[in-house]
């Protein structure tokens, strides 16, 4: 009779368990061509988790399938215990999920702010009647907006840059723009596809940073990048895969000593 008293309760376990975001048994088909195939991965909570695989992996078909513009055509996909595998993206942003795109497109002839404000109108001002029956809330959310919109760019140290048009910014203050763009969101699980592709080394160096500082605040990553590097300075596990299968998960070191991942990069993805 006593014994359940020295317990904890099961669904306190389960809750400090639970996996911050996590794919299961995923699988995509186009066409009749199998590019996500039966791929399982678990983002704990806190954790940056790296994504790695040749050219044509599948990668961003998972983080399409994780984040909600793709619809699996089987598997499921759980959000802090929570599925969530028929939802829209705006319905996982709403859960903290957000995504970077591997190609930024942010409105060039748009201001680096205003491309920071546009993507945070799920506000008062877009609903009829509030303009006229609440205008000083509005007001308020607007005010809101602009200052976290500045402290996110003081972030990305983009700050200097927020009144040019987004058509000047270089490749890697594209990819820092896109963080935050994210940011505005303020996600609990953020999906970094590629964040340092193309980026010169300086810039690198600020965007890795502040990736761990944002790891550092409690958010969960996960990171599909080729630059090994970058990978295992700031993962600690890492998952491979290839032709849209997992195949190998483990410490940066010995996933990249795997001889299935070496044969998957040598042979292109075969
Ligand atoms: N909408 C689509 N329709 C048909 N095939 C697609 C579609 N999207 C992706 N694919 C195919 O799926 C495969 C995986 O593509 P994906 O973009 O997920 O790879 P990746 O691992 O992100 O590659 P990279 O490292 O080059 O970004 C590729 O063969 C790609 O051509
Ligand atoms: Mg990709």
């Amino acid at each position: 009779m006593t014994a359940g008293l020295t317990q904890p309760t099961a669904p306190f376990v389960a809750a400090a368990a639970l996996p911050a975001i996590e794919a299961r048994h995923l699988t995509k088909h186009f066409d009749g061509l199998t590019v996500v195939s039966d791929m399982s991965l678990q983002l704990a909570r806190g954790e940056i988790l790296g994504l790695i695989g040749p050219n044509g992996a599948g990668k961003t078909t998972m983080f399409n399938l994780l984040a909600g513009s793709l619809k699996p055509s089987s598997g499921e996909i759980w959000v802090e215990g929570r599925e969530v595998s028929g939802q829209a993206p705006e319905q996982r942003i709403a859960h903290g999920v957000a995504r970077t795109f591997q190609i930024p497109r942010p409105f060039l002839e748009m201001s680096v702010l205003e491309n920071l404000l546009v993507g945070a109108q799920k506000q008062t001002g877009e609903r009829l009647f509030a303009n006229f029956l609440a205008a000083g809330l509005v007001r308020r959310e607007e005010k809101a907006a602009l200052e976290k919109a500045h402290a996110i760019l003081e972030f990305v140290t983009l700050s200097r840059l927020a009144h040019e048009p987004a058509r000047v910014l270089s490749g890697g203050q594209r990819k820092l723009l896109e963080l935050a763009r994210v940011l505005m969101a303020d996600p609990q699980v953020i999906l970094l596809d590629e964040p340092a592709a193309g980026v010169n080394p300086a810039l690198l160096e600020v965007i890795m940073e502040r990736v761990a500082a944002l790891n550092a605040e409690g958010k969960s990553i996960l990171l599909i990048e080729h630059n090994m590097d970058m990978v295992s300075r700031l993962c600690s596990r890492v998952v491979a895969m290839a032709l849209g299968k997992l195949l190998a998960e483990g410490a940066p070191a010995d996933v990249a000593a795997d001889p299935a991942v070496i044969e998957a990069y040598l042979g292109g993805g075969a």
